[in-house]
């Protein structure tokens, strides 16, 4: 997406060789338009997959995936976070480390959010290592919902979380895909 390459060039600043500061376009500030447009490019590539809901995690995944359901004319189903829980009989938990917070956190979905009737998309913004990502992944398929596809704001194709999902048959759409941040600089597959 020509747009969005443009808006990282001109907004995001690199922190680091593998970390990727988004917060004006993702995960501190939200640009309506830009991510309709998101939305858009998302439903257009699974337009034919009969999708019944989409997925994401909590919380900077949210805008864009409710971009997308709106397009789509479908719910939008958010993991939530928590930090440390007793067992709930009623939710699929799955416990995940985080990448850029360096914690562990367990993404919960209630057992009503998700059948097995249900075709799903999983929008996510960002894609590093994969954790939380494969965290839902496991939360889908326990649920026996079908996992169409999954739709990434910005892969770093450089990190393995992407790559690994391919692998494992699933289809992974990135509206952006970044090969490095080496030298403080942004380099675009
Ligand atoms: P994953 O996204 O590959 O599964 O990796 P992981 O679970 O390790 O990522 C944890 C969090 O770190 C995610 O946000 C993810 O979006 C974020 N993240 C990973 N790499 C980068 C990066 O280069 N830049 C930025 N800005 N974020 C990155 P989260 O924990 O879901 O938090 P939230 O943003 O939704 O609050
Ligand atoms: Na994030
Ligand atoms: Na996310």
């Amino acid at each position: 997406m020509e747009k969005l390459k443009q808006r990282i060039l001109e907004d995001a600043s690199v922190r680091s060789t593998d970390v990727l500061n988004l917060d004006t376009i993702l995960n501190h500030q939200v640009d309506p338009v830009l991510t309709m447009d998101m939305g858009r490019e998302f439903a257009r590539l699974y337009a034919e997959s009969n999708i019944t809901k989409v997925i994401t995690v909590e919380s900077s995944g949210i805008p864009v995936a409710f971009a997308t359901a709106h397009v789509l004319g479908v719910p939008l189903v958010f993991a939530r976070r928590k930090k440390t829980l007793i067992n709930d009989p009623d939710a699929y938990v799955e416990r995940v480390p985080s990448f850029t917070k360096g914690i562990v956190t367990d993404l919960l979905v209630a057992r009503t959010m998700l059948s097995e009737t249900d075709n799903v998309l999983f929008i996510d913004d960002i894609i590093a290592n994969g954790d939380a990502a494969r965290g839902l992944v496991k939360i889908i398929e326990r649920s026996g919902a079908k996992l169409a596809g999954i739709g990434i704001v910005v892969e770093k194709s450089f990190q393995a979380g992407a790559k690994a999902l391919r692998e494992q048959g699933y289809r992974v759409e990135s509206l952006v895909r970044i090969s490095s941040l080496s030298n403080g600089s942004i380099s675009f597959e």
